[in-house]
Parts: C-alpha cells; structure tokens; sequence
C-alpha cells in the first residue's frame, strides 16, 4: 500500500474523489495519509478532516524564499512518509527540491487536454476561458507527472469533454471535472500507486 500525500489550494474535489474512490475500492493500491493547502481558508481542508485525514496549511508567505517554502512542503511529505504526491488543484508552482525528492511520482490534474491551454498563467478558470476564446469543439483534462516545465511531465490519462454552444467557463468548468477529472485522476493514481 502505498502513503499518497495531496497538494491543494481550494475547493477539494479532486481530493474529494480520490477519497471517494478509496472508500469505494478504486483506489486500492494506496491510501491518502496527509493534505497540504497553501490556502489557509480551503474548504479542502473541510473534506480532509470529514475523512478524518491529517490536514496542513503552509503558506508561502511564512518563508523567506521560494525554496524554503518548497522545502517545507517536502519535509512535510517526508514526515507522513508519503511514496505518492498527488497535485489536486494545487496552484502553486513546485521547485526543484521538491521535485528531486519525488522525481516520477507526482501527479498533477489539469483541466484541458495538454499541450492545450496549459503552461504558466493556465489555472482554473483561465483554462476554460481560453478554451472558449479559441473556439475548440472538445476539450478535457490531463493527468500527468510533474517535472520542471509546468504542465510539461509525461502524460498518463486523458479524457475529452465536448464543448456545448451554450457554454460558461464555469459550466464547462464543472462539466470537465465531472466527466474528466473526478474519473481520471484516482484511476492515474491507483494505476502509479499499482506500478511502483
Ligand atoms: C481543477 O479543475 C483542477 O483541474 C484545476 O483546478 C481545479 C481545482 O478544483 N487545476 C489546475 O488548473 C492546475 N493547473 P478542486 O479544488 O475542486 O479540485
């Protein structure tokens, strides 16, 4: 069984149904021991004492530099002996420490198919927005591991959402993560826990 920590900065639906799927079995081959928000106010913090997880809160603020901030959010995973980092909407660029400490296993969820709409400045709604600017028919979301170029770690799932004429970027938000990512990243993760 391997000890998976999850990185969030809001919300928490993703690590909402990476819990979902522990308690249902699709994840099976690992079990989330510890969350970590850069936001103090998260609601995901909320769903991590519901399931009665070990929460956290590092904020970036509390540190001199980038790199110290990093190392905390490391020595916190190294603490709670995590094998697996899963980003569950977790807004915070990674640095190099942090990666070093889990080179190939740490899985990001991203709410469009990579190399669309991805990269630095592309978070949350942005994402959708850009989607809809452009004029794209089918989008989605990507899971894939996390190295230095931002949204640029070797892809493990994918899964395409059509795009309707009538679509917000919240609707279109909110229709991804259910069709997509809720699906798609506790599979990965089970997939990654499975594998290594
Ligand atoms: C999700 O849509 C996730 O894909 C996105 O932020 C949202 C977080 O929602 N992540 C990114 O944009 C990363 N670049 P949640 O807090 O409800 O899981």
């Amino acid at each position: 069984m391997k000890r998976i920590g999850v990185l969030v900065s809001g919300g928490g639906t993703n690590l909402q149904a990476l819990i979902d799927a522990e308690k249902s079995g699709v994840l099976k081959s690992g079990k989330i021991v510890c969350v970590v928000s850069n936001k103090s106010g998260a609601y995901a913090l909320e769903r991590a004492k519901a399931a009665e997880i070990d929460a956290h809160v590092i904020l970036k603020k509390d540190y001199a530099t980038s790199a110290e901030f990093d190392r905390a959010l490391r020595d916190c995973m190294q603490a709670a002996e995590v094998d697996v980092v899963v980003l569950a909407g977790f807004l915070s660029i990674l640095g190099s420490d942090f990666i070093d400490a889990y080179r190939d296993r740490i899985v990001n969820i991203h709410p469009s198919l990579i190399p669309s709409f991805c990269g630095d400045g592309f978070y949350g709604l942005k994402v959708h927005e850009a989607a809809l600017d452009y004029g794209v028919k089918v989008t989605g979301a990507t899971v894939h591991l996390v190295n230095e170029i931002t949204d640029g770690g070797r892809i493990l799932m994918q899964k395409a959402v059509y795009i309707n004429d009538d679509d917000t970027p919240e609707t279109l938000q909110r229709r991804v993560m259910e069709e997509a990512e809720w699906k798609i990243l506790p599979e990965a993760v089970e997939k990654l826990c499975a594998e290594i």
